[in-house]
């Protein structure tokens, strides 16, 4: 079975300064072999239009990898910009994907509707935004992850 090569991108200003542990990172890095996936690439990055928008391309169009999952920076913070750095790379969104894990969520906090997270992809890499912590991280991959293989085998 092709194992999906991924890519995990923490986005974060205290996670990048080194003043906080990146759990949702570790949570991405353990679920994903669970979902046949391998990451192959894992990055902490500031709060920052541009940086984050860099390293996604970086991802897809250098290391080629099939998946990107961000987590962090979807919420309404003033600097929270995770959502348009990864518009600003999308050639196609794929709303249904964050619509499933915002229906899923909001039945577990309310607060799933404070997410703006996007879904989309850039060449044969699906990029998908999740909310910064490991409880939302898992709930919002659990709702996903029975259509992703179908979704990325058709996408390379
Ligand atoms: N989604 C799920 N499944 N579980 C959660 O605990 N937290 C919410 C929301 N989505 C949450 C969730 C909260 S409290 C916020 S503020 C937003 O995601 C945005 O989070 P972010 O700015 O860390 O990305």
């Amino acid at each position: 079975m092709k194992r999906w090569n991924v890519g995990v991108l923490t986005v974060s200003d205290k996670g990048a300064r080194g003043e906080r542990i990146d759990r949702s990172g570790e949570e991405i890095r353990r679920m994903i072999p669970q979902m046949d996936g391998e990451v192959v690439v894992s990055e902490i990055v500031p709060d920052d239009w541009l940086t984050i928008r860099r390293q996604l391309i970086y991802f897809a169009d250098e290391i080629k990898v099939d998946l990107i999952v961000t987590t962090g920076g979807t919420g309404f913070a003033p600097r929270d910009v995770t959502p348009e750095a990864t518009r600003s790379v999308l050639e196609k969104e794929v709303p249904g994907l964050s619509e499933a894990m915002r229906g899923s969520s909001l039945q577990k906090t309310r607060y799933a509707l404070l997410s703006r997270a996007v879904t989309g992809i850039r060449g044969t890499t699906l990029i998908i935004n999740l909310p910064g912590s490991p409880k939302a991280v898992r709930e919002c991959l659990e709702a996903i992850w029975d259509v992703l293989p179908h979704g990325l085998e058709v996408l390379t």
